[in-house]
C-alpha cells in the first residue's frame, strides 16, 4: 500500500464508520415512540414525572436501573403490586415495615393524594416501556418480611425461599402448572408471597397455608362464603375482599390490597391449576 492508497484507506474507513454510526442513532430515535410507548404519556403521566422529581425518588430508588441503589428499582413496581397496595404505601409507607426489624425505612413523603394518583400514572408508563429487559432481575422488595427468614435483613425475597416447596412432577400435572403461574401469573404471585413459613412480604406467607384455613374455617373468625380449603384458597385469588388477613399491612378500609385483577386475568382452569398448587402446601 503507497501512501495515496493508506490515505484513502483511513478516510474511506472513517466515512464508513460514521455512517453506521449516523445510521444506527438514527434507527433508535426512529424506534423511540414505539419502544416508549409515546402515544400513552398522559398529562397524569407528565405530572406523575413531575411528582418524582419534585420528591427526589430518585435519591433512593432506581428507573431502569439507574439512579441510587438505597431502595427497590421501581421500573415494574405497578406489575408486582396493584394500585390498592401502592396507594396505601405512598400514603405512609410506616405501615409496611417495623422499625426494630429493618434496616432501610422509606421516609413519609407527605405526598397528596393526586400526587399520589398521578406517580401511579407515572410509574405504570414506565413499566409499559420496552427496556429490553433492563435491569435484567427486578429488584423486589417486601414491605416487610419477617427478620428471621432473611439473613442480613436485606428483605429481599431470595430464589431459595421461592423454590422451597416440595418439588411436583411437572408435565400436565395441575399442581405443577400452578406452581409454574404462581410466578409467571401478572401480577407474579410470588412478588407479595413467600412459601417459606412465617416469611411474610407484601402479602402473609403462603408456607402452611392448607393448615392455617383449616383453623381458621374452624374457628368462627371466618367471614367469607368457603367452607372447604380448597373452595378458599379459590376465593382468595378471585375475591381478595372476600375475607381479609387480618394486619394494617395487607387491607385498608376493608379492600385488600392484593389485586382483584386474577378472575379477569386468569382462566377459571388456570385459577384451579393454583388452587390445586397451594393445596399441596400442608
Ligand atoms: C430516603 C429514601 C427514599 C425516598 C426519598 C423514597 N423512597 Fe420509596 N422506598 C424506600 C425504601 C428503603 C423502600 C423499601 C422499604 C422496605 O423494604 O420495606 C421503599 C419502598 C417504596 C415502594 C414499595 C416498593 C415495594 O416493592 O413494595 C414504593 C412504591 C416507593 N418506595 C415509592 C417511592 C416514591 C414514589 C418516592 C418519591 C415520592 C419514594 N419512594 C421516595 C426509600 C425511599
Ligand atoms: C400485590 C401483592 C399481592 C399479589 C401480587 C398477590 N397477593 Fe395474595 N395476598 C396479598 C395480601 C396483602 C393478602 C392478605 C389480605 C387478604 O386477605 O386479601 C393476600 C392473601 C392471599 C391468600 C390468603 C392467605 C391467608 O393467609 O389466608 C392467598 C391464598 C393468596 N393471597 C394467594 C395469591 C395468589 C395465588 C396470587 C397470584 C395469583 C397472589 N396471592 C398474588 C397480596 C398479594
Amino acid at each position: 500500500m503507497n501512501n495515496r492508497q493508506a490515505r484513502l484507506f483511513a478516510i474511506g474507513s472513517t466515512a464508513a464508520a460514521a455512517i453506521l454510526f449516523l445510521g444506527m442513532t438514527f434507527d433508535s430515535h426512529r424506534q423511540f415512540p414505539e419502544l416508549t410507548n409515546s402515544e400513552n404519556i398522559t398529562p397524569e403521566v407528565e405530572h406523575g414525572k413531575d411528582v418524582w422529581h419534585k420528591y427526589n425518588c430518585i435519591n433512593c430508588h432506581t428507573l431502569f436501573g439507574e439512579g441510587a441503589y438505597y431502595a427497590p428499582d421501581l421500573t415494574k413496581i405497578t406489575q408486582h403490586r396493584g394500585d390498592a397496595y401502592l396507594k396505601a404505601y405512598m400514603r405512609d409507607p410506616s405501615k409496611f415495615y417495623d422499625e426494630s426489624k429493618h434496616r432501610r425505612l422509606m421516609p413519609q413523603q407527605n405526598l397528596a393524594e393526586d400526587e399520589i394518583d398521578d406517580l401511579i400514572s407515572f410509574l405504570g408508563w414506565v413499566s409499559e416501556v420496552d427496556n429490553q429487559d433492563w435491569p435484567p432481575r427486578p429488584i423486589l422488595v417486601t414491605g416487610g418480611i419477617s427478620q428471621a427468614s432473611t439473613q442480613g435483613g436485606s428483605g429481599q425475597l431470595t430464589q431459595s425461599e421461592t423454590d422451597s416447596t416440595t418439588p411436583v412432577d411437572s408435565g400436565s400435572d395441575p399442581r405443577a402448572l400452578g406452581e409454574r403461574l404462581f410466578s409467571t401469573a401478572v401480577p407474579t404471585c410470588a412478588a407479595c408471597h413467600s412459601l417459606t413459613p412465617g416469611a411474610d412480604g407484601a402479602g402473609p406467607s403462603l408456607g402452611g397455608i392448607v393448615t392455617r384455613t383449616e383453623k381458621l374455617l374452624a374457628s368462627g373468625d371466618y367471614s367469607g362464603e368457603a367452607s372447604t380449603v380448597e373452595e378458599y384458597l379459590h376465593e382468595s385469588i378471585v375475591a381478595p375482599s372476600a375475607y381479609l388477613v387480618p394486619g394494617e399491612m395487607y387491607s385498608a378500609g376493608g379492600t385488600s390490597f392484593m389485586p382483584n385483577t386474577y378472575s379477569d386475568n386468569l382462566t377459571d382452569e388456570q385459577i384451579d391449576q393454583l388452587v390445586a398448587f397451594l393445596a399441596t402446601l400442608k
